[in-house]
């Protein structure tokens, strides 16, 4: 076993820097001077102006955020004396930052415009035209698709595509799908399959015509125990409900042919692709440069790109570049991407924080805080750095979130008043697709009035004697009181729409890697989701198998007895 790490640089502790020293003392100053944002708020007037930024038509408040000027410049120090502009060059350059997997990491070249920069060689290899010529491949085939010029085995243009697929060849995808709704094709659809629940399948194909679903096997190793057990489910699906109707014969060539107009696939793995019975010329590529996670502007986009087409995608891939080339080109303390992502340090590591909020007023980012679970928690979820030695802080908190008002009746209680400090970003948009005015109000206003609300109430709080100049009881004084410095930060946009989410998904792909970068982890691996793999290739045939069952631990063995002994 090679067990020499000499080829890899070791990460910096983070802890032993200057800047977290001096990060802890002032910490400690805030602490016992205490944190007081509607103070902070009047002695400082400019405090809105100086920590707002704008990035093409986002709008960013940090300013109710529990930082002031020593807070940012200590942040700053930290992330200099660290190098980490430095490791953002270096990721953008094709540099092997995933070191466990020895490979460079280049989702950004996925958005690089051609003109931009010629060629980027990596690994001998021309990132940048190769992304073009597999973007050109895939526009030619989804206009065919949008187009109705691609026809099914029985010559039926195409109105449903079923993408098959898990994580980051599912999560992206479904995120962006449902966010951009407004902008698909009419008469064509996509629904997405992922668990290997047969329920999902079942139900997702159970109304669908064979002869017009188009199925888009998405999966970037062509290995994953539920991407291709679907695909499988998916095929017979669709040759026996073709037989079934009549439409096709069972000879082998016929089924072949119904293979090869119904599906197609995304994958880095075109042997497998092939195996699978799917032809080539139907097979998009990406690259092992880039990340489950980190595709969705890769290949995994392709049912996006028949959805919306090619010059919304394109609209897409700008919103990426667009934050891709603020995060590189703006000087640290003016830079909201790295200020984000070292607030979360902040918050993560001096405070003790262990989630974060993604509060998206817009119903169309509904899918939108699970899509981040995934490209943060599976990055930054990690207690070794990128030399395999421990980490030496806390590293990855929990994100999560909810669409709107929805969680206000759900678990904004916990963030209001509960015990537990959660960070929490706001996203809301000034113009919405469908304005509409009841007899009393714009809805719209009243939506957005309830976003500015929660975190004016989040920050500022309500204090007792507010309480009770209401009129409550002494005794119900304190359970009615809002302690406020709940730190959130506003996300205001001009419209949701192709452009300003590839921004938003750029946005956090970076805040992410500043984090990573912070704790010294390779966050472009995920080990952590192999064990569970293995062990469920081990268990399934305990379910009926009493050798498999015997060498199960205690626990697992009951669980099965009790599924052997109910199972109808
Ligand atoms: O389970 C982890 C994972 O490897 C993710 O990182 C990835 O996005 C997902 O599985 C799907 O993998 P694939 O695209 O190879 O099917």
């Amino acid at each position: 076993m090679d067990t020499c790490t000499s080829h890899i640089k070791a990460p910096i502790d983070a802890t032993t820097t200057d800047a977290w020293k001096k990060l802890q003392k002032h910490f400690d100053e805030l602490q016992s001077r205490g944190i007081d944002l509607r103070s902070w708020f009047q002695d400082d007037p400019q405090r809105v102006e100086k920590y707002s930024y704008e990035v093409n038509d986002l709008h960013f408040d940090l300013s109710k955020n529990l930082i002031d000027d020593t807070t940012k410049q200590l942040l700053c120090e930290l992330a200099q004396e660290l190098g980490i502009e430095q490791r953002r060059d270096d990721m953008f350059s094709g540099k092997h930052l995933n070191t466990t997997e020895d490979r460079a990491v280049l989702h950004t070249a996925l958005r690089r415009p051609v003109d931009e920069v010629g060629s980027l060689i990596v690994d001998g290899q021309d990132c940048v035209k190769d992304v073009r010529h597999e973007l050109d491949r895939m526009y030619a085939f989804a206009d065919r698709v949008r187009l109705g010029q691609w026809k099914g085995v029985t010559g039926k243009r195409i109105e449903t595509v079923v993408s098959i697929g898990i994580g980051g060849s599912d999560l992206g995808p479904v995120m962006v799908y449902e966010a951009l709704k407004p902008y698909a094709q009419k008469g064509l659809s996509v629904r997405y399959v992922s668990n290997i629940d047969p329920n999902d399948i079942a139900e997702k194909t159970k109304d669908l015509d064979p002869e017009t679903t188009l199925v888009i096997i998405v999966s970037k190793t062509f290995t994953t125990l539920e991407t291709m057990t679907n695909a499988r489910e998916a095929r017979t699906w669709l040759l026996e409900g073709l037989q079934k109707q009549g439409a096709i014969d069972t000879s082998d060539a016929k089924r072949a042919e119904a293979i090869a107009k119904h599906f197609v696939a995304v994958s880095t793995n075109l042997e497998l692709v092939a195996q699978f019975g799917i032809n080539p010329e139907n097979a998009f590529g990406f690259w092992n440069w880039v990340g489950g996670r980190y595709s969705v502007d890769a290949a995994v986009g392709l049912s996006l790109i028949i959805a919306f087409g090619p010059v919304v995608f394109e609209e897409f891939l700008k919103g990426f570049h667009d934050m891709d080339t603020y995060f590189c080109k703006t000087p640290l303390e003016d830079n909201v991407v790295f200020l984000m992502g070292l607030c979360n340090i902040w918050y993560v590591n001096f405070f003790g924080a262990q989630s974060h909020a993604v509060l998206p007023y817009n119903q169309y980012l509904h899918r939108f805080p699970a899509y981040l679970q995934q490209l943060t928690m599976e990055s930054n979820g990690k207690s070794t750095r990128w030399d395999a030695s421990p980490v030496t802080t806390k590293t990855g908190e929990i994100f999560w979130g909810e669409a709107g008002t929805n969680g206000q009746h759900a678990f904004y209680q916990l963030i209001h008043q509960g015990t537990n400090l959660i960070p929490a970003d706001f996203i809301g948009f000034v113009n919405t697709k469908h304005p509409t005015k009841d007899d009393q109000q714009d809805v719209h206003e009243l939506f957005l009035g309830n976003f500015l609300a929660q975190t004016k109430a989040l920050a500022f709080g309500k204090t007792a004697d507010e309480v009770r100049a209401e009129g409550t009881a002494e005794w119900m004084v304190p359970a009615r009181m809002f302690s406020g410095n709940r730190p959130t930060t506003s996300i205001f946009g001009v419209e949701l729409n192709a452009h300003t989410l590839g921004e938003l998904i750029a946005l956090y792909e970076h805040i992410t890697f500043v984090e990573g970068s912070v704790w010294g982890l390779d966050s472009y691996d995920q080990w952590g989701v192999e064990l569970g793999k293995q062990l469920a290739k081990q268990i399934t045939p305990a379910f009926h198998d009493d050798e498999a069952l015997a060498a199960q631990d205690a626990s697992t063995q009951a669980l099965i007895k009790f599924y052997r002994k109910h199972r109808k």
